[in-house]
């Protein structure tokens, strides 16, 4: 059985689509352990404990530095003993000590093509505010490993979705999580629980 952290700050709709795919056994070998979040109140943590799951918050605005909550950060997965940490929209830079402990055992769902629109400063909303400007006709997202650097990991899963004329960046976002977001991460999942995934000098191998 795979036990997954999954840690989230907001709206937790890839957290929603793991649990209901688990749930309907589409997700196989797997158990979510704990939901972490790094923002008191967020509607992340009210999905995780209606599905009975532990819901935790570590937030920085609880200790003195970024060292303190950092490793209390690693203290609280560590605690759960999981195999893979989930990051469903966990907008916090991961500590190195635990990117050292979990090597290719941490993913992220990343709401664009990588290598575009991604790196520093693309989260969220702005990476489909960055691809209309760029007026790019497709756009997608990537589950990937998480490495030392920010969305360099391996890729594991990417899904391409077509941008419309009339698409503003809140439509853009919906549609790229409807038709790529909430099919990838929990395909991604049941690869690796399933033993499917391999990383090879950088890159995976999938089976
Ligand atoms: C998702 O679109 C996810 O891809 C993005 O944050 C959103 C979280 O939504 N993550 C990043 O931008 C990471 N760089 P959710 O809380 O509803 O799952």
């Amino acid at each position: 059985m795979l036990r997954l952290a999954v840690l989230v700050s907001g709206g937790g709709t890839n957290l929603q689509a793991i649990i209901d795919r688990v749930a309907d056994g589409s997700i196989t070998n797997t158990e979510i352990a704990v939901v972490i979040s790094n923002n008191h109140g967020v509607k992340a943590l009210e999905r995780a404990e209606h599905a009975g799951i532990p819901a935790v918050c570590v937030s920085p605005k609880d200790f003195e530095d970024r060292r303190a909550f950092n490793r209390a950060l690693l203290e609280t997965v560590n605690s759960y003993q999981v195999d893979l940490i989930v990051l469903a929209g966990f907008l916090v830079v991961i500590p190195e000590e635990m990117i050292d402990q979990y090597e290719n055992r941490i993913i992220n769902i990343h709401p664009s093509l990588i290598p575009s629109f991604c790196g520093t400063g693309y989260y969220g909303l702005k990476v489909h505010e960055a691809a209309l400007e760029r007026g790019v006709k497709v756009v997608g997202a990537t589950v990937h490993f998480v490495d030392k650097g920010t969305d360099t990991g391996p890729i594991i899963l990417q899904r391409a979705v077509e941008v419309k004329e009339d698409d503003t960046p809140e439509r853009l976002q919906r549609r790229v999580m409807e038709e790529a977001e909430w099919k990838l991460l929990p395909q991604a999942i049941n690869l690796i629980a399933n033993h499917r995934v391999q990383v090879v000098n950088g890159r995976t191998r999938i089976q």
